[in-house]
């Protein structure tokens, strides 16, 4: 283990202040520039971006809702790994979902309820992922390369490999592979992760909506077909593929040559096929939601699905600290009121040789395929622990009433359940996670939840508020501000099956109720709601210090009448260097009730706002190069809730003073001025 020396911690920035303005505003003394934005191309060939819903082949060009994001660095030229290297590298990042309204020149259009064919394929290729080299000239402007070899789309209908236990189950086949080994694409890509072997984690988050259910005619279809387990109603329920037209009514598409492209967003059983999944697209949903290895340096790589991982609305997979002879652990959030924590901690002991390993998705098979997957349990001492999803352990056995479960394929295809199962802490939406590089703390973004999914008389110690935000709208009860709660395993080892926590920040605005709601006591230079981005920098900067800096964004929408989304830096300090709390909550009908929990200290000055956002965006996804000195964040959906003739947003163009223009979600640069490391 290296053994590391930390500065002395500050922040050497002013605060940016509150806005509605429709540009990134960034802190005096510092630079911001767009480098990718929707639509841009990154292939030989491809035409500009007209921007006004008349482009196609978003397959070679940006997609939209740029989400996590990592930086990949390359040699100086050609396609050598380099992980030194500051000012050349490939951007790889989630394309999350699309603002359809802006992707067709009047808005998405159907007949009969059948959408156009070619409405559809742009919509689903602007999904995925994007892989593009991007440089720094010498005088200190980045761009990216458009004809570069290595640029890359990957979408919902790339080819994919299925791996670790679940590969080739029953659960698996579907018409297009009727082994269960292979899969088509990857979509609704939210956080990131990566390895130190030098590859990409996707997240497959909110998945299920892509699919058409109708529960009118499929549930009874699908018990009638006969040799339909109804367990696989209760595993459709449980993840939420309830809806009966699919988010964009993919499914409708009547295709003008053979396809099944988009019959695949169909979940309903075809009762005329065969009932083992192999003859229609029953199976498709447990294709999706999970984690997706990329080998960024390879283009013609195939990604693999990596099951042991389980399956569920994957935000991120944050690795932890990778130690020589120790078996190291992804932390994952899954998205959704009253969801979970995991940790997969791999069976094989790191060995460093395997960093510089040039056959990387190997790598990934000897780490990822094989290990143990557990759930978080918080308990009201600030004590935790690591419950494990095992076939055969505890109740996860063919006799469990619940869902009697089939093998270890059939609890990490239906991961939610089996966590239910074992008795996790349901939690407040988990968002990222985020690992502290020097003392291996995990943090974890706790977005917000609303009274019915937390009610008064259903808090905990980790989940610890019901209260009323005013602001907004209409006032909003349960925990609209969300919090951000950090673990220190048990030993700092990511082999840990206990761990302490407490909760490093409550998000709030500064005039809420110091006592019961403001409880870490935020100012006008660090209020913040709805933590979701959560990110430490890289552990190292150009004098071989560390100073680990957390990046918070915001995805919010209970603030957002005082301020655009934005992003803050703060350097925290360890779980347990504040104290406990008694907190007294309070419902819509005015009864109050007392909630025990643990907080950490006030982050004070230690905790500033950096970067506010353009309207009705998102600020997810961050990196820097190793240096520090230069930092990528994405801006999510400018102007989402415009209509094609009804435009709410001009960014990015509005960034260089350009009024008019559809937004489009973009990726931007920071650099410091006097070239130093950003926020410090
Ligand atoms: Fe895609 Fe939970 O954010
Ligand atoms: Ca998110
Ligand atoms: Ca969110
Ligand atoms: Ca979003």
């Amino acid at each position: 283990e290296t053994t590391v020396t930390v500065s002395p911690a500050t922040l050497g920035f002013t605060a940016v202040p509150k806005n509605l303005n429709d540009v990134v505003t960034v802190p005096t003394g510092y630079t911001v520039s767009v480098l990718y934005r929707l639509g841009d191309p990154i292939a030989a060939g491809t035409a500009a971006y007209a921007n006004d819903g008349s482009d196609t082949d978003f397959a070679k060009r940006a997609g939209d809702h740029h989400d996590g994001m990592y930086f990949f660095g390359l040699a100086a030229t050609g396609t050598t790994r380099d992980d030194a290297s500051n000012t050349r590298g490939v951007l790889v990042m989630n394309h999350e979902n699309i603002t359809q309204v802006y992707l067709h020149p009047n808005g998405p259009t159907s007949t009969g309820g059948v959408r156009p064919e070619a409405e559809a394929i742009k919509e689903i290729e602007a999904h995925g992922v994007s892989i593009v080299e991007v440089t720094q000239a010498a005088g200190g402007a980045w761009s990216y390369a458009q004809n570069s070899s290595l640029n890359r789309r990957i979408t919902p209908n790339t080819a994919v490999a299925i791996n670790g236990p679940a590969r080739g189950s029953a659960l698996m086949k579907t018409a297009f592979s009727t082994d269960g080994t292979q899969g088509r694409g990857t979509i609704n890509n939210c956080a990131v992760g990566h390895t130190f072997w030098g590859t990409y984690l996707t997240c497959e988050e909110n998945w299920a909506g892509y699919f058409r259910r109708p529960t009118g005619t499929d549930n009874p279809a699908r018990l009638a077909a006969g040799g339909i387990n109804p367990k696989s109603i209760t595993s459709l329920t449980r993840y939420g593929v309830t809806s009966s037209s699919g988010n964009y009514g993919w499914a409708t598409v009547v295709p003008s040559t053979a396809s099944t492209l988009f019959s695949r967003w169909n979940a309903s059983v075809d009762a005329t096929k065969a009932a083992d999944g192999t003859g229609d697209f029953r199976n498709e949903p447990n294709q999706f939601g999970w984690v997706v290895e990329i080998d960024p340096y390879d283009p013609a790589s195939t990604p693999r699905k990596r099951t042991a991982l389980g399956r569920m609305g994957h935000e991120g997979c944050w690795p932890s600290r990778f130690v020589a002879g120790v078996k190291p652990a992804f932390y994952m959030g899954d998205d959704s009121r009253n969801e979970y924590l995991y940790k997969f901690i791999s069976a094989a002991a790191w060995d460093a040789a395997d960093a510089s390993r040039t056959d990387r998705l190997a790598v990934g098979d000897k780490y990822l395929d094989t290990g143990t997957l557990y759930v978080a349990k918080f308990n009201a001492d600030g004590s935790g622990q690591w419950l494990p999803l095992v076939f055969g352990q505890g109740a996860l056995t063919s006799s469990n009433t619940t869902y009697p479960f089939a093998d270890q394929a059939d609890v990490l295809v239906n991961a939610r359940i089996a966590a239910d199962v074992v008795g996790a802490t349901k939690m407040d939406r988990p968002e990222w996670t985020a690992i502290n590089p020097v003392t291996g703390e995990v943090y974890l973004t706790l977005t917000n939840t609303n009274a019915a999914s937390r009610p008064l008389n259903a808090t905990d110690a980790a989940n610890p508020r019901h209260y009323n935000d005013p602001k907004g709208s209409s006032n909003q009860f349960g925990n609209p501000n969300g919090h951000i709660i950090r673990l220190r395993e048990t030993g700092d080892t990511s082999e840990a099956l206990a761990f302490a926590w407490d909760i490093y920040a409550f998000g709030a605005g500064a005039d809420l109720n110091p006592t019961n709601v403001n409880i870490s006591a935020l100012d006008a230079t660090n209020d913040f709601s709805s933590p979701d981005g959560l990110w430490f920098g890289r552990s190292t900067n150009a004098s071989g210090l560390v100073k680990p800096v957390l990046w918070i964004q915001t995805d919010d929408g209970a603030y957002t009448d005082v301020t655009n989304c934005m992003m803050l830096a703060a350097i925290p300090g360890t779980v347990g260097d504040g104290g406990t709390r008694t907190i007294t909550n309070q419902d819509q009908s005015g009864a109050t009730a007392t909630q025990a929990t643990r907080v950490g200290a006030a982050p004070g000055t230690n905790l500033r706002r950096f970067l506010v956002g353009p309207k009705e965006c998102e600020i997810t996804g961050v990196d820097t190069t190793p240096d520090g000195r230069t930092i990528f964040v994405n801006i999510q959906h400018p102007g989402e809730n415009g209509t094609s003739s009804t435009i709410t947003s001009n960014w990015p163009a509005s960034q260089s003073g350009t009024a008019s223009g559809r937004p489009r979600s973009a990726t931007v640069v920071i650099t410091k001025n006097d070239g130093g490391v950003v926020a410090l």
